[in-house]
């Protein structure tokens, strides 16, 4: 068997600018350097390190420039390849600008290998809900070849990993549900009719799950920060039971994935 791309996922990072900041009593930073730690320890070398979003919890531009500018300082030191999209609580603008490592195309794809990585937006500046606007969709549209074209089948065929912040299916979590991207039946309709996306990652749940939808693997992963949520709450609630974590991926030239949530 070939061997696979190695994707790690990071996701609601939640930085603030103030380095010594607190959540659920614990120093943000650190649990982040402690996931990265921790995500390097398994996977030296990615070919590909992926950010979902709520990179900061900051909330005026000021602060965003000092959080977004020194992750990005630790990202560019430790891996190779990194590319995110922005969250609920991001300054959209400030991420798209601020990131080298935003250097996708103007479709807002990136590839390696036969995998493409398909970025979409689902934040709306200032509200918690998620959806995607007619560009994202767009955007998706022509990202995602009719799998049934001759470019598009045979050996050349390309798989692809869509990436989005909010989830986009039901947890069985209804304030959770309530933030989910509204109009996320536009978004399976659009899947359904392509037939080649193998998998979705999705941040903002704090919180791991692996599901599916048809052929389509779905999966959430924890935050890097302190706070985890508690799955299957009608109310927002904070899980005191588990620990931040990442998500690694392995993704064979097949268009298999084979995937692990860690913790610390
Ligand atoms: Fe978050
Ligand atoms: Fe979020």
């Amino acid at each position: 068997m070939q061997s696979p791309l190695q994707v790690l996922h990071i996701t609601d990072l939640h930085l603030m600018a103030d380095e010594n900041a607190l959540m659920a009593g614990r120093n943000i930073l650190d649990s982040f350097t402690d996931v990265l730690a921790a995500a390097r320890q398994k996977v030296p070398s990615p070919d590909l390190v992926i950010l979902s979003g709520d990179l900061s919890h900051d909330e005026d531009k000021a602060d965003y420039l000092v959080t977004y500018t020194r992750l990005a300082k630790m990202l560019k030191q430790l891996f190779r390849k990194t590319i995110c999209i922005p969250g609920n609580h991001d300054d959209i603008e400030l991420v798209k600008r601020i990131f080298p490592l935003y250097d996708i195309d103007a479709q807002g794809t990136f590839s390696l290998d036969n995998w493409q990585f398909i970025l979409v937006d689902s934040s709306q500046m200032g509200i918690h809900e998620g959806w995607l606007a007619e560009t994202e969709l767009g955007l998706l549209d022509r990202a995602l070849k009719d799998k049934n074209s001759d470019k598009n089948s045979g050996p050349g065929e390309m798989h692809n990993l869509v990436v989005i912040h909010h989830p986009v299916v039901e947890l069985n979590s209804a304030w959770l549900d309530r933030q989910r991207v509204g109009n996320a039946d536009k978004l399976f309709e659009l899947l359904a009719r392509k037939k080649n996306v193998q998998g979705i990652i999705c941040g903002h749940a704090h919180q791991a799950y692996d599901t599916r939808v048809d052929e389509i693997k779905i999966m959430g992963t924890p935050a890097t920060c302190p706070r985890q949520f508690t799955p299957l709450s009608s109310e927002f609630s904070v899980d005191e039971s588990v620990t931040p974590g990442f998500r690694c991926l392995d993704l064979y030239p097949d268009g298999n994935i084979k995937t692990r949530v860690c913790r610390l």
